[in-house]
């Protein structure tokens, strides 16, 4: 049986309308340039495909996927890349689109990565920031929340591979269990 509950952090229309300024303000900050967006799945892609379709310029999308080396709420500073990007960077002005940056482990070390292939620029755009845990710093160019040190599901954040599919940011919160 369950031990936690679901509490709404923040609303659909809120994160909706959170996605919206961002998109515009990248359609302002890219105007007459083509985004290269890159997703990082699984927790990007529900955040990707909203600001996607509210950036109003000529925008490529491609994928990739990293697993750290963690337990379930918390990751390690080992990375593995198990799917890679299909496309090039070169010269691309690429936005790398990220569920929540946590530590930063993961981020910095894609960013690093993903440097080297040569973009013409590079920036990083987050739902979700929680920057109480920070342990590595990361440059975030577009934040949507600023959350406090909650463990957050839904929007593309699981809870052990589920609530991904909720339309808000919801808080997993734990219950007494004794008796
Ligand atoms: P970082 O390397 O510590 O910044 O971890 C980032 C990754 O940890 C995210 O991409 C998520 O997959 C996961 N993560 C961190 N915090 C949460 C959370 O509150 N809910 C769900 N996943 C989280
Ligand atoms: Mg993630």
């Amino acid at each position: 049986m369950a031990n936690y509950h679901i509490e709404e952090m923040l609303s659909e229309e809120e994160v909706d309308r959170r996605i919206q300024e961002i998109g515009d303000q990248i359609t302002k900050d890219y105007a007459g340039k083509q985004v290269h967006l890159v997703c990082v799945l699984k927790g990007g892609a529900f955040f990707m495909c909203e600001l996607a379709k509210r950036i109003k310029l000529d925008t490529s999308l491609d994928f990739m996927s990293a697993s750290s080396y963690g337990s379930r709420t918390e990751s390690s500073g080992l990375i593995k890349i198990v799917k890679d990007l299909d496309e090039p960077l070169k010269g691309k002005d690429v936005i790398v689109v990220e569920d929540i940056v946590d530590s930063g482990r993961t981020l910095s070390y894609l960013l690093k990565m993903l440097k080297e292939r040569e973009p013409n620029s590079l920036r990083l755009c987050t739902l979700l920031d929680k920057p109480s845990r920070r342990v590595v710093d990361v440059d975030v160019e577009y934040t949507g929340f600023q959350i406090p040190d909650e463990f957050v599901v839904g929007y593309g954040l699981d809870y052990d591979q589920k609530y991904r599919n909720l339309p808000y940011i919801g808080v997993v919160k734990f219950d007494d269990t004794e008796e």
